[in-house]
């Protein structure tokens, strides 16, 4: 079979990649490199020993998109290619939802024109904003999104129910990811923000090979055991495997025309000090950190309830927040070699 991956050079799409390679998927990645590099597609290939088909396109782009369409035969996409930075979304607002949704709408058009089936959408924890119920469920409502990049992701599952409710020919499942974070085994692909870290975790790993002078924790007077506030921290392995849960999950789905949608997480929250401590103690190091004022638009705490996706997609997370903090630091000191 062959699928499509937009944004497969990106954090978790090319870790999705390779996953999907080694359980003989052909893949066929669009990417811009708006926040991804080229090296990534070489690391995919000595991990896999295949080079997927690669384009350089703007999924604004519908000619270019034209193009790939009219060349495979696609028999269905993982989306991941959008942007994902709160603090931007708050200063650009017009940014994210150009972006996020217009290439969301060009790829449901292709989607609808040529007759492709199954489609796994990137969706996050924030489009609950902060719930009343821990921990939270795929029953619960969307609250009010705190920050415009969060509201793209409401309104982006909004439009592919109703894309799927259209059109019957359709199967779509959207994966509310909780905090990707860590890296895959071989330190060959992870997470590579541009810039300056918004993220907790990259940001810890480069303070500590010492890009950054310290890491701010914000805020230490949460309602929590330590203060600081708490998420649920996911292996990117881990939520990769989901993908290919899901995607087979439309595949064999009987059910002609379905919306889904589940929670990625472990269903443990840890708070940043906990972060910390693990990196620490895995890693056998000390971090530079100071305490700061909250940040704006933060909520407190939220980790998921993962009974659907156990129950469902047959998938439930492996790997403990000290793998994750090990992996992340054997990329983040593998990166000055590529
Ligand atoms: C948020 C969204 C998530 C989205 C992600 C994209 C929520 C609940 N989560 O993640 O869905 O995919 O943005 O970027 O809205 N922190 C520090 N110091 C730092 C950086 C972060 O203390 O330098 C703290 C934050 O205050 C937060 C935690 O670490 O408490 C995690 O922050 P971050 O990694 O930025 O992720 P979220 O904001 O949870």
């Amino acid at each position: 079979m062959k699928v499509l991956v937009t944004g497969g050079l990106g954090y978790i799409g090319s870790h999705t990649v390779v996953e999907l390679i080694a359980n003989n998927y052909e893949v066929v990645i669009i990417d811009n490199l708006s926040n991804s590099e080229i090296f990534i597609l070489d690391n995919i290939e000595k991990i896999t020993g295949v080079r997927p088909i690669f384009y350089n396109i703007n999924l604004l782009d519908s000619q270019g998109l034209e193009e790939v369409f009219n060349s495979h035969k696609i028999d269905g996409i993982i989306h991941f290619a959008a942007f994902k930075s709160v603090s931007e979304s708050v200063k650009n607002p017009f940014k994210y939802y150009n972006n996020n949704l217009n290439s969301l709408m060009n790829v449901l058009n292709f989607m609808n024109n040529k007759n492709i089936k199954n489609i796994v959408f990137s969706s996050s924890c924030t489009v609950y904003g902060q719930p009343d119920k821990l921990p939270v469920s795929e029953a619960e409502p969307f609250k009010k999104a705190t920050n415009p990049y969060a509201k793209t992701k409401q309104i982006s599952e909004g439009m592919l129910e109703d894309f799927i409710n259209f059109n019957d020919r359709v199967r779509g499942i959207s994966l509310r990811y909780f905090n990707p974070v860590g890296a895959h085994d071989s330190a060959l692909i992870g997470e590579l923000p541009k810039g300056i870290p918004d993220n907790l975790v990259p940001y810890i790993t480069q303070t500590a090979v010492g890009i950054r002078e310290e890491l701010s924790v914000f805020g230490k007077d949460y309602n929590t055991h330590d203060g600081t506030a708490i998420r649920d921290y996911i292996h990117v392995e881990d939520l990769a495997k989901a993908h290919l849960k899901a995607f087979n999950f439309l595949n064999d789905s009987e059910d002609k025309n379905n919306y889904e949608f589940f929670n990625v997480g472990t269903g443990i929250g840890y708070s940043v000090l906990d972060v910390i401590n693990s990196f620490e103690n895995i890693n056998n190091l000390k971090l530079n950190f100071f305490f700061k004022d909250r940040r704006d638009g933060d909520i407190e705490e939220i980790y998921s309830d993962v009974k659907k996706s156990k129950k469902v997609l047959k998938w439930k997370s492996e790997r403990s927040l000290d793998d994750m903090m090990s992996s992340a630091w054997r990329w983040q000191k593998n990166l000055a070699n590529f």
